[in-house]
């Protein structure tokens, strides 16, 4: 078996915005523009980015919510870029999505519990005995053993986002992408989530696809983090080395927007100047290039390619 659970190549995802008089697609936004990683079985995979820069849409089109434009999936070693949606069923059994808002993704007029039992029953398990033992298991697996039987508004948020949690783990998967599982929660309640993904990840084998604008919750989770900017993956390296020494002048400033990561060479606050530029039409060359103060004239006009600078540490930047 291979080593890699997800394999992400050249991904693209457009949006088409505008059409011409023939009812053609003229314009697009980039939100996703070719992207590459991969996740290794049992990891947590980071992936940062100011809003906006393509993280939900790489994680959705990841899993197939939404069609790809270019690129490929591959999902334990097989090719799910193009897969029929029946097929996709299967996949699903193990590739599941957690993300921000529990209370958009629960039903509020059936019980929890209920809610469950049904996801069992489309994924196969018949027997009704079963499928109320299995949901006894998932609750007491995120802590809120007997809860079942009540509705999602009789819980608390971080209470949904363990019921949510629940009914990703009701397949038994094996990756998970959360999408800010916990941004909308109290920064009190944040930890709890945080500490039960890090704990069922180990319990049950588990790799993550973990997407936060949150640099410490990234930190403190991932084994290894891709920073995205404008629609592209412009550096990846385990989280350690990530935060000790980043090396993309994107990564540098984001970091030091955070007064903790401000250490060695990045011991002063960056400002970034400028608006990100629309994802519409991106700059030339180096997409960074506009916002960048080490930009020179070849960051217009060559895109730099994604260059190793040191283990397992990537960085895409004409500086090196
Ligand atoms: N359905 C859509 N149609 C058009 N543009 C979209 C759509 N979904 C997302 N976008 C755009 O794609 C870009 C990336 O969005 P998103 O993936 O949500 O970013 P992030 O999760 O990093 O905040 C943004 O410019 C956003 O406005
Ligand atoms: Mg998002």
């Amino acid at each position: 078996m291979s080593a890699k659970i997800l394999e992400v190549k050249y991904l693209k995802k457009y949006f088409p915005v505008k059409k011409n008089m023939f009812g053609k697609d003229v314009e697009f936004v980039k939100a996703v523009d070719g992207v590459d990683f991969h996740i290794e079985h049992g990891e947590i995979l980071g992936l940062v980015g100011e809003s906006g820069c393509g993280k939900s849409t790489t994680g959705r089109t990841v899993l197939r919510l939404l069609e790809p434009t270019e690129g490929k999936i591959i999902f334990e070693g097989q090719d799910i870029t193009h897969l029929k949606k029946k097929k996709l069923r299967s996949v699903y059994k193990h590739m599941q999505l957690v993300f921000q808002d529990p209370f958009a993704s629960l039903n509020p007029r059936k019980k929890v519990g209920k809610a469950i039992e049904e996801v069992l029953f489309v994924h196969g398990m018949k027997s009704e005995a079963q499928r109320r033992e299995r949901v006894r298991q998932l609750f007491a697996m995120v802590g809120l053993k007997g809860e079942e039987d009540k509705y999602p508004h009789e819980f608390s948020g971080g209470q949904r986002q363990r019921i949510v949690i629940a009914r990703a783990l009701a397949v038994n998967p094996k990756l998970i992408i959360c999408d800010e599982p916990v941004s909308a929660l109290d920064v009190s309640i944040q930890a709890q989530i945080i500490n039960l993904l890090i704990d069922l990840k180990n319990r049950l084998g588990l790799s993550y696809l973990f997407i936060s604008h949150d640099l410490r919750v990234v930190k403190y989770m991932s084994d290894r983090v891709a920073v995205m900017y404008l629609g592209k993956i412009v550096e990846i390296a385990p989280a350690e080395e990530l935060f000790k020494n980043p090396a993309h002048p994107y990564s540098l400033a984001l970091l030091s927007s955070v007064s903790g990561f401000r250490t060695g060479k990045n011991k002063k606050r960056l400002i970034l100047e400028g608006e990100v530029p629309s994802p519409v039409s991106p700059p030339s060359g180096c997409r960074f290039r506009t916002r960048c103060n080490y930009a020179t004239e070849q960051c217009s006009e060559i895109e730099p390619q994604i260059k190793c600078v040191g283990s397992n540490h990537f960085v895409s930047c004409h500086l090196y």
